[in-house]
């Protein structure tokens, strides 16, 4: 029986808090992990080259792997390439985007959306708090800080939260959900909560992902889930701090982390 096999993409580690997601739900799926680190930062790449990037490596892989579906597991990207993704990859495309909705629910002091620095001033969040939390204080932070303390915790770095309470500051008693609006944050999940405290509820998209994998792949490959998955990873340039990065990725199940340098961007 052939396996079924996901693309997943990122800027960097982040979308291993969706991949987890992911592989506790669907544990006969495997995936390919590929990561544009070159260009990471994405919250502080302009949209234009963003676009271009994120189109051309994942192309590259749909092209060369047997791929039955993408997570774009990133919210910086998802908020702006997924149309022009989806006019040219006919495979189901899942992208990631904050999780406005729940959170307005469920809040009753305030939202606070934590996120990259572009995801926080695209259209595409703008429209999502229009839509969901019209009647809601929402306090948006934009941040790269604690993506790099995220990228830096997978390579074994503890995380200061010195440094974290200073970034986090202006949600305190102002919110009482917050909004991991990038994947990267749910790597920081326990120290987030140590910060703000337990009483201010975090919410972020990987359970609705997985679900939504779910959904889509269970309509076509059904017959598949007794196959053994296996975890593939690529990035476009050498990664930082390589041995310590393997080790994570080796601990979730990953191969040897490969190079795929990104052509035509
Ligand atoms: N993990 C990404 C996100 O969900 C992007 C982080 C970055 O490269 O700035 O937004």
């Amino acid at each position: 029986m052939s396996e079924t096999r996901i693309l997943m993409f990122d800027s960097g580690v982040g979308g291993i808090s969706v991949f987890k997601d992911i592989k506790a739900r669907l544990p006969w799926v495997s995936c390919t992990y590929a990561f544009d680190n070159e260009a990471y930062p994405y919250g502080e790449l302009e949209p234009k080259e963003l676009i271009q990037r994120v189109e051309s490596y994942v192309s590259h892989f749909v092209k060369t792997q047997n791929i039955a579906l993408v997570v774009i597991a990133c919210n910086t990207a998802s908020t702006i390439v997924l149309s022009k993704l989806r006019e040219k990859i006919t495979i189901p495309i899942v992208g990631v985007v904050p999780a406005i909705k729940p959170a307005s629910q469920r809040s009753s002091l305030g939202v606070g959306l934590i996120a990259t620095p572009a995801t926080v001033t695209r259209e595409y969040t703008h429209e999502l708090i229009r839509h969901f939390a019209h009647d809601k204080d929402v306090v948006m932070l934009g941040t790269t800080k604690l993506v790099d303390m995220a990228e830096q915790k997978l390579r074994g770095v503890p995380v200061d939260l010195e440094s974290l309470d200073r970034v986090l500051r202006p949600l305190k008693g102002s919110v009482d959900v917050a909004v991991l609006g990038c994947t990267h944050f749910p790597l920081l999940r326990d120290e987030i909560c140590q910060v703000l405290g337990t009483e201010v509820l975090l919410i972020d998209s990987g359970d609705a992902i997985s679900r939504r994998v779910e959904f889509l792949l269970q309509e076509r490959f059904l017959s598949d889930s007794k196959n053994k998955a296996s975890y593939e990873v690529f990035c476009s340039t050498e990664p930082f701090d390589r041995s310590a990065l393997q080790l994570s990725f080796t601990q979730l199940g990953f191969s040897e982390i490969r190079i795929q340098p990104l052509k035509d961007a």
